[in-house]
């Protein structure tokens, strides 16, 4: 089938590559030139495993191309997916649908009515409704629409793409679906269950995920509150409540909570257009969930300093910076978020990260980076474990040689005993953990 790709950040260029490694002939459309001469050359803007080997596959196959604007190629494609972000407007928190409507007036202007145009940005429910009128009132016709939501996660992007746990479809009626069926026929055949449904359900079938999971993992971090209140362990207490088959073991991980491009911004959205809709109350728990979450970066910041006292003059050593591990995003990163306030408070921070170190110097110059974890933790009054990297879930506690044997483990991810055997003071969030 030929596809057209509007909008090449990180859920654009994964769809991109995924449906070229499914045999597709792929245009990918993005108006940063910039972006469009690296993917032209093989080179993933952003550090996602596994994306530039399928790129480069897709590149020789020759089934893959970038370009700044449509033309009368992209425009004969059988599909056009649309998959430009949808940030947080600064204003009110609601996700900012400017881009995708941007995209849309654009593709109606050449879009031809046997064309199927996928939406498959997140966005607030009743968007495509609005769409397919700012589309109908350019092209002349009402322009057949389907809202397909991605469940992608940042580091196992392109498998998740490939093997979803589900594809959602949303439309205004089900025959209008079947290039998009036959687009993922490869997917389909391996069992993957297709769910069938209006425009607005398929819409809020992706914020709701988000906000399901943000709100799992702010409940343990709430429970991680109580816990240190009351000397009781989250990571027992997970492990126990998540045997039940009705809760589940996933997403209860506690530690300094979620972050990225999604979770927080998808929750901040969604809270924002119900309030719209006049049903704020409705997601007014929401509130509560990103309020637990934020406040978890806070509670490192006094745990530093409880066991500092003046932050002015301490280094810290951070290990990990950005908000997952095999991952390059910065964005909302609560390891960052801590790292900032540390600095902020007169500590000196040395951060390392296996991948992320350029893109923070480009943006925060102001924090020390290391080359290495031994390097970051050498000489440091406290270290920080700020994001999961099995480099240092691995790291070896005796090749480090901090000036203070203390490390506040924001993941919950360290062998604790190894640790202690090692000398060090081992502190983790909503855990109740006896040192020496
Ligand atoms: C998320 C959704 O999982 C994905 O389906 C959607 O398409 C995009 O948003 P992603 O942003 O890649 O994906 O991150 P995810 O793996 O969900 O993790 C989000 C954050 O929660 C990370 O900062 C992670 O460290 C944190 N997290 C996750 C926890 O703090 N505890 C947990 O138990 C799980």
């Amino acid at each position: 089938m030929k596809i057209s790709v509007i909008g090449l950040g990180y859920l654009g260029v994964t769809h991109a590559v995924a449906m070229a490694t499914l045999g597709h002939e792929v245009i990918g459309i993005e108006p940063d030139q910039n972006k469009v001469t690296s993917l032209q050359n093989g080179t993933v803007p952003f550090y996602e495993p596994g994306l530039t080997d399928a790129l480069a596959k897709a590149i020789a196959a020759g089934n893959i191309s970038f370009q700044q604007q449509h033309d009368d190629k992209s425009a004969s494609a059988n599909i056009h997916f649309i998959t430009v972000g949808t940030p947080q407007s600064d204003a009110n928190q609601a996700a900012d649908t400017s881009f995708v409507f941007a995209a849309a007036t654009e593709l109606a202007a050449i879009l031809k009515p046997d064309s199927l145009v996928v939406g498959k940005s997140t966005v607030p429910v009743g968007t495509a409704a609005n769409l397919i009128q700012t589309m109908e009132s350019i092209s002349g016709f009402t322009p057949a629409v389907c809202w397909n939501p991605e469940f992608l996660r940042e580091g196992t992007a392109l498998a998740d793409s490939l093997k979803p746990d589900r594809i959602v479809i949303g439309s205004n009626e089900k025959p209008m679906n079947q290039p998009l069926i036959d687009c993922y026929e490869e997917i389909l055949s391996q069992g993957v269950p297709l769910l069938e449904m209006d425009l607005a359900t398929a819409e809020l079938v992706k914020v709701s995920a988000n906000a399901f999971l943000a709100t799992k993992i702010s409940f343990i971090n709430a429970m991680a509150e109580i816990a240190e209140a009351s000397g009781a362990d989250t990571v027992m207490l997970a492990e126990a409540i998540g045997l039940d088959n009705r809760i589940g073991k996933s997403f209860l991980r506690t530690g300094i909570g979620f972050g990225g491009g999604c979770l927080p911004k998808d929750i901040r959205g969604f809270i924002a257009r119900a309030n719209e809709m006049g049903v704020g109350s409705s997601l007014s728990f929401l509130t509560e969930v990103d309020q637990i979450n934020l406040r978890r970066r806070q509670r490192v910041v006094d745990l530093a300093s409880q066991e500092l006292g003046a932050l002015k003059g301490k280094t810290i050593a951070m290990l990990g910076i950005s908000f997952k591990p095999d991952s390059d995003d910065l964005r909302d990163s609560p390891a960052l978020e801590i790292a900032l306030k540390l600095h902020s408070s007169g500590a000196t921070v040395k951060v390392h990260d296996p991948i992320s170190l350029e893109a923070l110097t480009d943006k925060h110059p102001d924090l020390t980076t290391a080359s290495s974890a031994i390097d970051t933790c050498s000489d440091a009054d406290l270290v920080i474990l700020g994001t999961e990297w099995r480099q240092y879930k691995e790291l070896a506690p005796e090749t480090l040689f901090p000036k203070t044997k203390t490390i506040i483990d924001g993941r919950n991810v360290l062998d604790v005993e190894t640790w202690q055997a090692a000398g060090w003071k081992v502190i983790a969030l909503g855990r109740n953990i006896q040192n020496g």
